[in-house]
C-alpha cells in the first residue's frame, strides 16, 4: 500500500472508528497527533506512539495546538450518524461544517494537504445508480447536507488558496470498533440484535440499498488519496456493490443462526434509498481496489 512516510501527521476523530484504524497504519512512518473528543472513541485505540489530544473539535485552542506545524490532516471527526443530524441539526452543523472552515484555514495557514472524510449521504436521492462523482447532490437530511456543503468548501480552498484537498466519499464504512450506541450503523446495531436475540429491526420497507465498505479498505483510499489524490477533486470510497437493508437482515440472521425475527419499524426521516457507487475514478486515479466483502468478513465481526 502506498502510505505517506516522514511526515508530521494530524488525525482528527484519531481515537474513533475509522481514525484509530487510519493512525495504526501511519504511526510507523510518520509524526501523528490525533485529536479526538472521546465521545464514541477511545484512549485504548489510540496506538501508543501518537500523541492524543482530547479536545473537542470546536475547541479552537486546541485544534490550534494540534495543528501546529503539521504536513497532513486527515479530518475523520464528525457527527456521523443522519439520525442524530435530523434531531439536532444545529449542534450537527457547528461540528460537521464549522469545525470544517475552522480546520481549512489551518490547512491554508500551515500549507497542509488536507483529506476529508465526505460522504455519500451528499447525493441524497440519486437521479441514477451507480453513482458517478459528478451526479446531482439532492441531499435529503442535514448530515447529507453538512457532508455536502463541506466537500464543496474543500473544493473552494483549493481553487481559492490552493490548499491540497480531497475528498473522500465514504459509503457505508464497517468492522471493527464501529460502536455508537443508539446512533451506531446498522451493522453494528443488527450484530447486536442478533446477538442478543431480539428483533433485528428493519427501518421501512428494507428495500433501501447501502454498499458497505471494510474500515481497511477506507484507511487504503485515505493513504492513496495523500499519496495519489489530485488536489481540490473528489472520490466515491465504496466497494461498488450494494446489498438491501432487507437481505442484510436476512444475512446477518442466516450467518449467526440466531433465534432473533426481522421486524419492520417506521421509515427513518432523511434516510436515503438508493446507495450504489462507481468506484471507477478512484480506481482510475488513485489505484484503489477494495480488498474486502461484506459476505465473508461478517462473521470475523461477531
Ligand atoms: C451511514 C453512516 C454515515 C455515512 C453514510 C454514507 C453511520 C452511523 N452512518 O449513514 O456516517 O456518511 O452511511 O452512506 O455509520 N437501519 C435499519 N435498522 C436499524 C438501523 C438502521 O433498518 O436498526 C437502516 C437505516 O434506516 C438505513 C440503513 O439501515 O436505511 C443504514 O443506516 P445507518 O447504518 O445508520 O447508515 P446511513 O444512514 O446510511
Amino acid at each position: 500500500m502506498d502510505t505517506p512516510t516522514d511526515q508530521s501527521i494530524l488525525v482528527t476523530g484519531g481515537a474513533g472508528f475509522i481514525g484509530s484504524h487510519l493512525v495504526e497504519t501511519l504511526v510507523s512512518d510518520n509524526d501523528v497527533v490525533v485529536l479526538d473528543n472521546l465521545s464514541s472513541g477511545r484512549r485504548e485505540w489510540v496506538d501508543d506512539r501518537a500523541t492524543l489530544t482530547e479536545a473537542d473539535i470546536q475547541d479552537t485552542q486546541a485544534v490550534s495546538q494540534a495543528v501546529d506545524g503539521v504536513d497532513l490532516i486527515f479530518h475523520e471527526a464528525a457527527n456521523v450518524s443522519v439520525e442524530y443530524s435530523v434531531d439536532a441539526p444545529v449542534e450537527s452543523h457547528k461540528t460537521n461544517v464549522d469545525a470544517t472552515i475552522r480546520l481549512l484555514e489551518h490547512a491554508r495557514e500551515e500549507d497542509a494537504r488536507f483529506i476529508y472524510a465526505s460522504s455519500a449521504a451528499i447525493y441524497g436521492t440519486p437521479e441514477s445508480v451507480p453513482i458517478d462523482e459528478a451526479d446531482s447532490k439532492k441531499p435529503t437530511s442535514p448530515y447529507g447536507l453538512e457532508k455536502h456543503t463541506a466537500d464543496e468548501y474543500c473544493r473552494l480552498y483549493h481553487e481559492l488558496y490552493s490548499v491540497e484537498t480531497v475528498a473522500l466519499r465514504y459509503f457505508n464504512v464497517y468492522g471493527p470498533r464501529q460502536r455508537g450506541g443508539q446512533y451506531s450503523g446498522v451493522i453494528d446495531i443488527f450484530l447486536d440484535q442478533a446477538r442478543r436475540g431480539e428483533d433485528i429491526t428493519v427501518h421501512g420497507d428494507g428495500e433501501q440499498t447501502r454498499d458497505f465498505v471494510h474500515v481497511d479498505d477506507v484507511v487504503a483510499a485515505n493513504c492513496l488519496a495523500a499519496t495519489h489524490g489530485t488536489p481540490g477533486k473528489a472520490y466515491n470510497v465504496g466497494t461498488g456493490n450494494s446489498i438491501t437493508i432487507k437481505d442484510l437482515a436476512q444475512l446477518v440472521k442466516d450467518t449467526f443462526e440466531t433465534t432473533s425475527a426481522v421486524t419492520r419499524v417506521d421509515a427513518r426521516d432523511g434516510d436515503i434509498e438508493q446507495s450504489c457507487p462507481s468506484i471507477q475514478k478512484a480506481q482510475r486515479e488513485l489505484g484503489f481496489e477494495p480488498s474486502r466483502s461484506l459476505d465473508n468478513e461478517l462473521e470475523s465481526l461477531w
